[in-house]
């Protein structure tokens, strides 16, 4: 007889107090009444590889990873998805029945989905996009906004050198704008997004003067935490459609979820509440 075993899957980080995820998929569960647990779990980056390998025997169809542990996580896997090699790290893991390691990357599918519910009335091919960031977030949203089509990038980075080096990666539709002049370009912009810390609550907003920007222009920002930032209030009074962070990291986790505990969760306002609260 085949015994079937309850599906274990949790958040791999390092600290991990701090992860919303085992709020959001211990909502799913109870919502979806799933049998299934989810768990966050403390491990220091020393311990990465065991921890890894020895999940899937202890019964884990796969996992979350997150800071410090994400780019460790691309290494150690055994296979690699397009867009986590892209973006150069991996989020989401899955384990197969021999005890592989697939490696996937759903932030920049988390950022479209996102983007996507929040203005719906916005194309990739609508126009050019403003990228404010060149760290692990901007990577993730550019992966996201090449794939979807976007004709061209202006990326910006108060460290010009890590621009200059995600264009090398990311290709010729990524043009570099330099930091202090990027105001000037908001104007030929569809779409504006933060990538950057600025904004969060305790760091120094985002500045940017928006008033040239088109009518029907979107600005996004990934901070969630105000949900509404200095920026989308901006945004906001000059008119543009806002989307705020949370929801990317609410999609982010649904292609887990779906694989792991066999049912495609859905992001509904009582899910924002929840990982909220
Ligand atoms: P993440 O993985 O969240 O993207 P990160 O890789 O540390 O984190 O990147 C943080 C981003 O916020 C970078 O674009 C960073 O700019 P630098 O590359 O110049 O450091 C940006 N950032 C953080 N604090 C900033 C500040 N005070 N002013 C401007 N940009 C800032």
């Amino acid at each position: 007889m085949t015994q079937h075993r309850i599906p274990l899957a949790g958040v791999i980080g390092h600290p991990i107090a701090h992860s919303k995820s085992p709020q959001l998929h211990g909502h799913w569960l109870k919502k979806y009444g799933l049998a299934g647990h989810y768990v966050p779990m403390d491990v220091a980056p020393d311990d990465l590889g065991v921890v890894l390998r020895s999940l899937p025997k202890a019964g884990f169809v796969g996992a979350n990873v997150t800071v410090p542990h994400k780019e460790t996580a691309l290494r150690l896997a055994d296979f690699v998805s397009k867009r986590a090699k892209l973006i150069g790290a991996a989020n989401t893991l899955f384990f197969g029945e021999d005890g592989k390691i697939y490696a996937d990357n759903t932030d920049g599918y988390g950022f479209m989905q996102n983007l996507r519910d929040g203005a719906p009335d916005w194309s990739p091919s609508d126009g050019p996009a403003v990228v404010f960031g060149a760290g692990g977030a901007s990577r993730a949203v550019l992966q996201g906004l090449l794939e979807a089509g976007v004709p061209k990038i202006m990326l910006t980075n108060r460290t010009q050198a890590r621009a200059d080096q995600l264009k090398e990666e990311f290709g010729d539709r990524i043009t570099v704008v330099d930091w202090i002049q990027a105001g000037n370009v908001i104007e030929e912009a569809e779409l504006v997004v933060n990538t950057t810390s600025l904004g969060m609550q305790g760091q120094p907003e985002l500045r940017v003067p928006l008033d040239g920007l088109q009518p029907g222009a979107v600005v996004t920002d990934l901070v969630y935490a105000p949900l509404k930032t200095k920026l989308l209030q901006t945004a906001e009074d000059a008119g543009c459609t806002t989307v705020d962070g949370l929801g990317m990291l609410l999609y982010q986790a649904v292609p887990g979820f779906e694989r792991w505990f066999g049912t495609r969760p859905e992001v509904t306002d009582d899910l924002r509440a929840a990982v909220l609260g």
